[in-house]
């Protein structure tokens, strides 16, 4: 058992829908007892009556830094993380160009377990405890990011990648071998430790109506699985799916047909929407999974926050990694900021945060489990140090509440910010 002291930051409701100062409870001088055993929270309060009534645990004193949940990123690409930064290509250019012949590499399962390694370990040192990734068509590629995330006692979740066409041949399954293969892995990771696997297929040009409609089966016989895929991010995209589904409605309209929306449908970006597709994506359910610097670096476009979250949507926050241009939930909230803005609304801190945790463990249907700072929750946190940096530091002490004091860190900070981070009570 250990007792941690700082500040303390807890979302009681969704800043979004309340006025956001009142959203979250703020101690200056709080305290969370942790225990390594059960990899829970055991209790939130006060320094004092916890010490008293934890005599035996060990006290961590982390000053004036902030205890949060662990970051939740519920869209990124793990076998991406080599070519992050890649310059200069629209999505499908950057599709063809970096990531599908770094992708082929992913059959080989030493080269796969090197880059889960490395980024499990760049996740965590950027404060983020739960992803939700896209693996690669190979099974090799879900084997190395479990078993990393196994290894670090970590929350995953994750899922083959599935393509029969318009992919190299390297990177083609078929619709039979990806619902088999797509099985197999899930019988043996899903609810494994804190392991669950997600029905992936990459996204509406890259397969073929027969493997829509095996991935929509596959999730039909596992309705306790997420799925992930790609929905509306860039106008040529769009454009594509009309010519390759010449009948459905919309883009919304072809995953609806094939039994991939529903509650546990994470829709990642979802920029270009009409109003048609807004309606039915709130009425079935689904995620709605901002990534901004996606957005911004590949130059998709800006998704309406202020808009979706007014109209009840479900929506959480990720990087999507090597689309996104950084590992740091902090930066991610930075730019979610800056998008808001060009769209005429300025998020507030409270709910930038609330994205980052509580939303985006709702979107990924975890809201009872990890996101909050509460008494059974898992005890993955990140203890941030609000003055980082010589810049962040200056602006931060003219700060007269804690919100003004936590901005300059969500605009500026990156892992240096990153105090903490503790994986199911333990600190690593
Ligand atoms: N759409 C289909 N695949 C991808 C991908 O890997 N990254 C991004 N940003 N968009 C995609
Ligand atoms: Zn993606």
């Amino acid at each position: 058992m250990k007792i941690l002291l700082g500040q303390t930051l807890s979302f009681v409701a969704d800043p979004f829908a309340v006025d956001p100062t009142a959203s979250a409870l703020w101690d200056r001088r709080g305290a969370v007892v942790v225990d390594e055993t059960t990899g829970h929270i055991v209790e939130v309060g006060q320094p004092d009556a916890l010490k008293r009534n934890f005599p035996d645990a060990e006290v961590v004193d982390h000053g004036d830094a902030m205890i949060l949940p662990g970051f939740i990123d519920a869209h990124v690409h793990y076998p991406q993380t080599g070519i992050i930064a890649s310059w200069g290509k629209r999505l499908i250019d950057w599709l063809n160009s970096y990531t599908f012949p770094e992708e082929a590499r992913f059959h080989d399962a030493a080269y796969a377990r090197e880059i889960a390694s490395r980024f499990f370990d760049l996740a965590l040192s950027h404060g983020t405890t739960t992803s939700v990734s896209f693996c690669t068509i190979h099974p090799e590629s879900v084997e190395a990011y479990f078993q990393e995330a196994g290894k670090r006692g970590l929350r995953a979740l994750g899922g083959k990648t599935c393509m029969d066409r318009n992919a190299p041949d390297t990177l083609r399954d078929t619709a039979q071998s990806a619902y088999d293969a797509s099985k197999d892995l899930l019988s043996r990771w899903h609810g494994k430790d804190r392991l669950s696997y997600v029905v992936t297929p990459r996204f509406a040009p890259t397969s073929t109506p027969e493997q829509l409609e095996a991935m929509g089966a596959l999730w039909a016989e596992h309705p306790d699985c997420l799925m992930q895929t790609h929905l509306s991010e860039q106008t040529e995209e769009i454009d594509w799916v009309k010519e390759l589904f010449p009948n459905a409605r919309d883009y919304t309209d072809v995953y609806d047909h094939f039994g991939l929306l529903g509650p546990g449908a994470l829709m990642g970006h979802a920029i270009h929407l009409s109003d048609r597709e807004r309606a039915r994506l709130a009425e079935a359910g689904a995620s709605l999974i901002h990534c901004p610097t996606s957005n911004t670096f590949i130059g998709s476009g800006l998704f309406d926050m202020a808009g979706l979250k007014g109209e009840g949507q479900v929506v959480g926050l990720a990087t999507d990694t090597g689309g996104g241009s950084s590992f740091s939930m902090l930066r991610t909230m930075a730019a979610a900021y800056e998008v808001s803005q060009l769209r005429g609304t300025a998020l507030h801190p409270a709910q930038l945060l609330w994205l980052a945790t509580c939303g985006s463990a709702q979107s990924i249907g975890l809201g009872d489990r990890i996101g909050t700072l509460a008494r059974g929750y898992d005890a993955d946190l990140v203890v941030l140090d609000l003055a980082s940096t010589e810049a962040i530091s200056q602006r931060a002490v003219r700060a007269e509440d804690i919100w003004e004091q936590v901005f300059p860190t969500i605009m500026m900070g990156d892992d240096r910010a990153v105090h903490a981070t503790y994986v199911a009570g333990r600190r690593v």
